[in-house]
């Protein structure tokens, strides 16, 4: 039988892993200061550990910065263009598009590349999994990052940028800088809310 003392010895950091967890918020503002990037490798080697079922680590990463955000904006704002109802309305969601990569210093798109023996559901989840253990890396050093998706980030025209295989599944991007920005304040509804505890077989 497992004593208390090798449980609290196996779970030192237990209060930091859960404060982290409870205190991570998405921050959409960043500061123009550049992370170093060994910082961005700790935060990619944070979603390698993800869990996967099938151990075929579906998750894959592209770190844009400088001028490669540039282009993701050109995509976004091909694929804005491509989506408007007219002219007009196409050259203002352009113009507002292009500029959105460059809210962060590094944005990187996070998408899975499903392994065809595997259900694709369990793989995309690795890789959400994946963006959520970066999320949570990014807290703990100090930085800021929000992930965000959307119509443009799913485009044919990001989608080609990215050179994402066919059978890719996108998932967003995560922007990645310095908090320029107090955390917002966030709610969430009270657990016992969303967890169903049963202990013996229902009616
Ligand atoms: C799959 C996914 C996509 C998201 N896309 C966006 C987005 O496009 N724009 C945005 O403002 N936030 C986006 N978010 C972040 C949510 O807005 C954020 O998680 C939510 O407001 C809760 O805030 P918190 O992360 O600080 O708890 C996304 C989150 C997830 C999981």
């Amino acid at each position: 039988m497992q004593t208390e003392p090798a449980r609290a010895g196996r779970n030192t950091d237990s209060a930091a892993v859960l404060r982290a967890i409870r205190d991570r918020r998405s921050i959409g503002k960043c500061t123009e200061e550049i992370p170093d990037p060994e910082i961005i490798r700790q935060v990619l080697e944070a979603g390698t550990w993800a869990p996967n079922h099938h151990l075929t680590e579906p998750w894959r990463f592209v770190v844009l910065s400088g001028d490669a955000r540039v282009g993701l904006g050109g995509a976004m704002g091909a694929a804005a263009v491509r989506e408007a109802a007219n002219a007009e309305v196409g050259e203002t969601a352009r113009s507002r598009a292009v500029g959105k990569p460059l809210r962060a210093p590094y944005v990187i798109a996070v998408y899975a590349d499903p392994d065809p023996s595997a259900p694709e559901i369990e793989e995309i989840a690795s890789a959400a999994a994946a963006a959520q253990n970066m999320l949570l890396a990014a807290h703990a050093l100090g930085l800021a990052a929000m992930w965000r998706s959307g119509t443009l980030i799913y485009s044919p025209e990001v989608r080609r940028y990215l050179k994402l295989p066919e059978r890719a599944v996108m998932l967003g991007v995560l922007y990645v800088g310095y908090p320029a920005m107090e955390p917002p304040q966030r709610e969430r509804r009270p657990m016992d809310d969303v967890a169903a505890w049963w202990d013996s077989a229902p009616e």
